[in-house]
């Protein structure tokens, strides 16, 4: 860190800085108390920034009005000193800190700002409730890991500002009140003051915007966006992120994929100091359900799913028997050392495979004679019994989970268990980061409305070529040009080549079953643009926020963002969302309905 740059009229140095070559000089520092302690002739004080923490020693003897007032001070008062440099004795030397060699004679002090007894110590952070951090964020955003945390985060925005501007990207603005933009999630409306009764909406993307800006000519785009989403929260979504978020005109997914690796690897270098392999490994959306149950997969493990359905077409077993019968499929995960699951957590495996829709699931475990223990032994056949033990290439001590269902259905219950298990079996090494690009999604899904179809990531998306001819008949059939790229097993950025035909444009909005109304109401604007000459363009979005947390081996976002919400989507820091006066909702014309 280069301290001279911190240099103002208030300090000479940071706390972080003194050590053996600073010995004999007179400091100024400024900083907040981490902790007294009084030795009576002697008071001890360690005085905290951001750089770190150094010792202050406050003797009656020779200073004897910062004494006075070093007894007053207490946790987290804001304070001026000046002070020596000096070494340590060697029994008080403190290995734990960077200046514990060295501490600071006072010979004066000013207090800044008195605090209240703060509701928790930084040095006990870890055990103190998150609530009770976000409440009063001010003090957690002092602690070492929350200053680490942010300021990593601005490192990597930084990266990606430069790496893009070498590339040729302008960074362009895009407006927060916007419309309705199509990333499936609700909206978050303002309502318009002075047009009575219209909605601004906040961007969940700026999608649109920025595909209008390359209609626009500008070739290449990119922002650190603001995102609002009003959905569910968990762990790693909150109502508002930032993507990082581009576009580029005259590209293929090839284009893309180069560009964000070439970011990735910028970001390890400069931020980590790691060298990162690139090309990121590559598997169609269809490989990665089938081998790992999950469009996110983590490869950072095996217990890859194998396909059994061969093995039970006549078998006597109807579980199995009749799920062929009706064109599903068994797939099964072999997980090693069965002996430390109990029957307990066998149950639970049957839970966790039903709780993801699967009807049950078929445990197996091998003994020492590679004899098959489970509920279901009996119904197998000695024929099924010997061809599975060969084609799983299965071994004394092994477990088996099988799930028989429709082709989605047991794949994702199995990749469940296999997260399940690779957490629970301490598969997975801390520091590793293993990317993953997925590609060739299906264009479409089942939507909730029965019958119905959706797009998999949104309407824009550009089909691939190949599988085009299915539009009419079997659209589910027909693949896109969407690609997400993950991180160990997290979803950290999509995006896609787009539409830029407005005949196909039109087939896909009728195919979704949005009427001529909705179509305008919606994106009738965005519709208008495309009849001006858009160039072949495409682009992507990257989580930030959910990157910054892999990168820093953090389990949740609200670690990497100064003022997140809870779960509830609530700010315990200012109490957002909040009533407003009678007058503020007349202005808006709103009145607000008791019985909703
Ligand atoms: P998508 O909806 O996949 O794509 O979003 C891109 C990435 O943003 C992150 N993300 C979130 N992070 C935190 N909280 C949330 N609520 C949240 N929602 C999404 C994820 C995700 O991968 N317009 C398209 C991109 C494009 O096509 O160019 C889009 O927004 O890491
Ligand atoms: P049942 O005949 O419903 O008692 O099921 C017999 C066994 O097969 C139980 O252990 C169930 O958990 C399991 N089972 C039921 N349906 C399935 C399925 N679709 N796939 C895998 N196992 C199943």
């Amino acid at each position: 860190m280069d301290f001279s740059s911190y240099v103002t009229s208030f300090r000479s140095n940071l706390c972080g800085e003194p050590d053996n070559s600073l010995i004999g000089q007179e400091v100024k520092l400024c900083g907040w108390v981490n902790k007294r302690r009084d030795h009576g002739k002697l008071i001890f004080i360690d005085l905290r920034d951001f750089s770190g923490i150094v010792q202050l020693v406050f003797d009656s003897k020779t200073s004897v009005h910062s004494y006075k007032l070093a007894k007053t001070i207490r946790n987290e008062y804001v304070i001026t000193v000046t002070g020596v440099i000096r070494k340590r004795s060697v029994e008080t030397i403190n290995t734990s800190i960077p200046t514990g060699e060295v501490e600071v004679a006072v010979m004066d002090m000013v207090i800044f700002s008195k605090s209240k007894t703060p509701p928790f110590m930084l040095d006990h952070r870890d055990s103190v409730e998150e609530n009770t951090r976000l409440k009063y964020r001010y003090i957690d955003l002092r602690s070492d890991q929350m200053q680490e945390n942010l300021r990593m985060r601005h490192r990597i925005t930084q990266t990606v500002r430069k790496y893009f501007d070498s590339k040729g990207f302008v960074e362009i603005e895009t407006p927060i009140l916007a419309k309705s933009t199509p990333e499936g999630a609700r909206d978050f409306l303002v309502p318009s003051r002075i047009n009575r009764g219209k909605f601004y909406a906040l961007p969940q993307s700026p999608q649109l915007f920025k595909q209008i800006l390359m209609f626009s000519g500008f070739d290449r785009v990119y922002q650190v966006a603001r995102c609002f989403r009003d959905e569910d929260l968990r762990a790693d979504r909150q109502p508002e992120f930032t993507q990082i978020d581009l576009e580029m005109s005259f590209v293929s997914v090839e284009d893309v994929i180069n560009v964000i690796e070439g970011m990735f690897k910028d970001i390890f270098s400069h931020v980590t100091g790691k060298e990162l392999n690139i090309p990121f490994k590559r598997i169609t959306w269809q490989e990665s359900m089938e081998n790992y149950g999950s469009d996110k997969p983590d490869l950072r493990y095996g217990l890859n799913i194998r396909d059994i359905s061969h093995i039970f077409k006549k078998s006597g077993f109807r579980v199995f028997s009749s799920v062929l019968e009706r064109g599903g499929c068994i797939k099964s995960i072999i997980v090693k050392d069965s002996k430390r699951f109990s029957r307990k957590d066998l149950d639970n495996m049957v839970g966790i495979a039903k709780g993801s829709g699967a009807a049950g699931l078929v445990w197996i475990k091998l003994d020492q004679d590679m004899k098959f223990q489970s509920p279901v032994a009996k119904f197998l056949s000695d024929d099924e019994i010997k061809v599975l033990t060969e084609t799983l290439n299965l071994e004394a001590g092994d477990l088996v989970l099988i799930v028989a269902d429709d082709f989605l259905i047991s794949c994702q219950a199995l990749g469940v268990l296999r997260t399940h298990i690779a957490d629970k079996s301490g598969l997975i090494k801390d520091g590793e980061f293993n990317f993953v690009w997925v590609y060739e999604f299906p264009l479409f899904e089942l939507g909730s409305e029965e019958g119905k179809i959706t797009p998999m990531h949104h309407p824009f998306t550009r089909p691939d070529n190949e599988t085009l001819e299915y539009i009419d008949n079997d659209p589910l059939k027909v693949k896109s040009q969407a690609y997400d790229i993950i991180l160990n097993g997290q979803e950290i950025g999509g995006g896609s080549i787009r539409i830029n035909d407005m005949k196909l444009q039109k087939k896909i909005f009728s195919l979704l079953e949005l009427s001529e109304e909705k179509i305008e109401e919606n994106f009738g604007f965005f519709i208008k643009a495309m009849e001006y000459g858009i160039p072949p363009h495409g682009g992507i979005a990257l989580g930030m926020d959910r990157l910054t947390m892999i990168l820093l081996n953090l389990k949740s976002i609200r670690e990497v963002i100064a003022f997140p919400k809870t779960q509830s989507a609530v700010s315990l820091l200012s109490g957002s969302p909040s009533g407003v006066s009678e007058k503020q909702l007349r202005e808006a014309n709103i009145r607000l309905v008791d019985d909703m």
